[in-house]
């Protein structure tokens, strides 16, 4: 098979992590004989440096002529820290996901066994969490209407959903969640939401067609509670964009680490795949981010592409790394692995369809603190 991938590494660790998930689809490559054909491009803070805008024209073009978008991270803290930037590289992503169309993001929240006593939740808690959050991602207040008075004193952030923006996103998850375990919860903020009523009124209406699906409601603030106390009750959970952003990082505590989540983001001309961490500025150029998110990232672009075998490889050998201690500085301060040796662990296992073998400690940059 062959296939034209759109690389935006973007800032940050982004490119470091989206060079070990080049390795690994060189490997996928390799082993089961598909080409991949790279078409970088710039977006975020890097593109604002060079052309002055976060999502140049040359890097659409890009995108709407590949198969797929593997994406890095964007972010910068010389924006971060100046509220009145009138350009600040999140529009490039923010504008990329709605030129491309990309209503539905897909955000599963898996825990490893070898990793639950990472997590500041019990690992009692953590049996048979297996969730996938779909996030709406071109609408509500997030692209409302943004405003304020000309004497700075007032701002307004518009939320706004139409019906069929709800419905698309809709049919979706219900049939997602008919794959899996025939389970869906919109979380929302009805009892003081009018755009929450409307996502009711919707969800409700659609769920009559997936009649084997079980349907519930919950709040978003008792959502944020339960996704800690009882995350084992989810299957497929349905909200907006304002409420998937934050409930997505939320979840990630219960794999151990926002560094392990991948995310496809699709509507009906594109798909996008990413990490769901941000540009982590601190860890930039240091060989020290966690690189699974984005290889997970590109699991599901495999699936995304039908190659089944060759996904279940990736995230076969993602997991080797993870079961036998191969892990990044946030999963283990103390005995870690470089960025860039997980992804040749990773690809190396894919390649050879076997476990690798370690030598010693040194070739594999291992960090160990004593
Ligand atoms: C995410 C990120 C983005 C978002 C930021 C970087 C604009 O937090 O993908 O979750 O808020 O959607
Ligand atoms: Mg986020």
């Amino acid at each position: 098979m062959n296939k034209v991938i759109a690389v935006l590494p973007g800032d940050g660790i982004g490119p470091e992590v989206t060079n070990q998930s080049i390795k690994v689809l060189d490997a996928v490559a390799a082993r089961f004989g598909h080409s991949f054909d790279y078409r970088f491009a710039v977006v975020g803070a890097i593109a604002i440096d060079q052309t002055g805008n976060p999502l140049p024209d040359s890097t659409v073009d890009i995108c709407l002529n590949s198969d797929a978008v593997l994406f890095g991270a964007i972010g910068d803290p010389k924006y971060d820290n100046d509220p009145s930037a009138t350009v600040r590289p999140e529009q490039g992503l923010l504008k990329l996901r709605k030129v491309l169309e990309l209503y539905t993001n897909i955000r599963p929240i898996d825990t490893y066994k070898a990793l639950h006593h990472l997590s500041p939740v019990k690992a009692k808690q953590l049996e048979n969490v297996d969730f996938v959050i779909f996030r709406e991602l071109t609408g509500g207040i997030y692209f409302g209407k943004k405003e304020k008075t000309d004497d700075g004193n007032a701002a307004t952030d518009e939320c706004t959903y139409s019906k069929y923006e709800i419905e698309r996103i809709t049919h979706l998850a219900f049939q997602y969640a008919q794959k899996r375990k025939n389970k869906l919860t919109l979380i929302d903020k009805a009892n003081v939401l009018e755009t929450s009523r409307l996502w009711r009124t919707v969800v409700r209406e659609i769920a009559t067609n997936y009649s084997n699906v079980a349907v519930d409601y919950m709040y978003v603030d008792n959502a944020a509670m339960q996704i800690i106390l009882n995350p084992a009750q989810f299957d497929v959970v349905l909200t907006e964009n304002m409420f998937g952003d934050i409930i997505s990082d939320e979840a990630s505590v219960l794999a151990g680490s926002l560094g392990l989540l991948p995310s496809a983001s699709v509507g009906n001309k594109a798909a996008l795949f990413e990490p769901i961490h941000g540009s982590y500025p601190q860890a930039a150029g240091k060989d020290i981010a966690n690189p699974i998110g984005s290889i997970l990232s590109v699991a599901m672009m495999l699936d995304h592409f039908e190659l089944t075998e060759e996904a279940y490889a990736v995230r076969n050998a993602a997991e080797w790394t993870l079961v036998n201690g191969f892990v990044s500085k946030d999963i283990d301060a103390v005995n870690n692995y470089a960025t860039s040796t997980i992804g040749d662990l990773i690809a190396d296992h894919i390649e050879r369809n076997k476990e690798s073998t370690v030598s010693s400690n040194a070739s594999l940059n291992k960090s160990t603190i004593i």
